[in-house]
């Protein structure tokens, strides 16, 4: 049996960011609810960003700007005390925003406790049924998806690890996709936020959980992130192309939270946890390589990944040669920023194979295939 959780309700489009006042309305308590609490960062306050959201906000919004890249359970828990009495949350920000948002404004219905909601399987109550805060989320980058699921990436530095918390109450309650707040990206983090959204349309696309109800939305995800990364990495003020990335990462985001990822976000995590590298950056090193491995020992896969490039000689060369091409155009070098001097592949591959994402792989991995996999993808020539 599988199962298909449809999106929250979404505004999309240009202008939409005017539609958040209608909405935090029927997401509060009362129709006069106007407690109402940003969460969001430095970097995304800093850039005016906010700013052009709480300006359609009534009255004047308290705004918390803590949190951190790779949130912490601490982060979770600061951010979950500065919302905890308010109406409405609205989050403005990329994945890491989105992603604390979304434990902290659950926690209250799992006793404010991380250990509780990290332990609740998705299929049992609460203990505390409805004192999770409303929250609508507002990406600024086209990149993880995260506005449509119940999944949250949190950084346990007691282990270094990311570990993913999923509860139907994380999901967001309303989404807005306005690519006006997408605007300010630089390059680089268009380019890398967006190979994250090529990753999960093509992970989605041969993970264990795919069905017909969640490959259309990968295979049209693929499709508006081939045609429109380029254009918006190189121009940023082309709103079209920034609307388009949107809405690939929301379809992207749909699939993967219906039909799991695969083996790249296994590694990425686990080599995100030990290292804080950029996460689309990351996976977009890894992806061709992953690729061509699949479609060497899955027939299924090579038949998904033939309807993406339209090819059924060898598709998974086909696709992997295509992404390391968009990869190199995009302006994402092999070489990842915050790379250590020497990569230690052994603990990467201890944590991959025990990472929720590499479950779902259209094929198994061990931990030596793992190694060898990221050896030739970030140091053999
Ligand atoms: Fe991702």
């Amino acid at each position: 049996m599988q199962s298909f959780d449809p999106p929250p309700g979404t505004q999309h489009g240009q202008s939409s960011v005017e539609q958040l006042p209608a909405i935090v309305d029927r997401l509060g308590a009362n129709a006069d609810a106007k407690d109402v609490v940003v969460v969001t960062d430095e970097g995304v306050r800093e850039a005016g960003v906010v700013a052009g959201v709480t300006d359609h906000l009534p009255g004047t919004p308290r705004i918390y700007d803590g949190v951190t890249p790779n949130p912490s359970v601490d982060a979770v828990e600061a951010a979950a005390e500065a919302t905890a009495d308010a109406d409405a949350v609205v989050a403005v920000g990329g994945g890491s925003v989105v992603d604390t948002a979304k434990a902290a404004c659950a926690l209250p219905a799992f006793r404010d406790s991380f250990a509780v909601l990290r332990a609740a399987s998705a299929d049992v109550r609460p203990p505390r049924p409805g004192a999770s805060v409303p929250l609508v989320a507002l990406p600024t980058t086209a990149g993880t998806g995260t506005e449509t699921g119940h999944w949250a990436v949190i950084s346990d530095h007691d282990v270094d690890e990311k570990v993913s918390v999923g509860h139907p109450v994380l999901r967001p309650d309303a989404v807005v996709l306005d690519p006006e707040l997408t605007r300010s990206l630089p390059p680089y983090v268009t380019a890398a936020t967006g190979f994250d959204v090529v990753t999960h349309a093509v992970e989605s696309l041969t993970a264990a959980n795919a069905s017909a109800l969640t490959r259309p939305y990968s295979q049209y995800a693929f499709d508006l992130a081939d045609r429109n990364l380029l254009r918006a990495v190189e121009d940023g003020e082309n709103l079209d192309a920034r609307e388009r990335m949107l809405e690939a990462s929301y379809l992207a985001g749909l699939a993967m939270n219906n039909a799991g990822l695969g083996v790249v976000h296994g590694i990425s995590h686990a080599i995100g946890g030990l290292y804080d590298t950029p996460h689309g950056h990351t996976n977009a090193v890894l992806l061709p390589h992953v690729v061509r491995a699949n479609a060497r020992r899955s027939t299924d896969a090579a038949t998904a990944y033939a309807a993406l490039v339209d090819g059924h000689d060898d598709p998974g060369e086909l696709l992997a040669t295509r992404l390391t091409e968009l990869r190199e155009r995009s302006g994402l070098d092999r070489e990842l920023p915050d790379a250590p001097d020497e990569w230690d592949w052994q603990a990467v591959a201890e944590r991959a194979v025990g990472n929720v994402n590499t479950e779902t792989n259209p094929v198994a991995f061990s931990r030596n295939e793992i190694v060898d996999l990221c050896e030739r993808a970030f140091e053999r020539s």
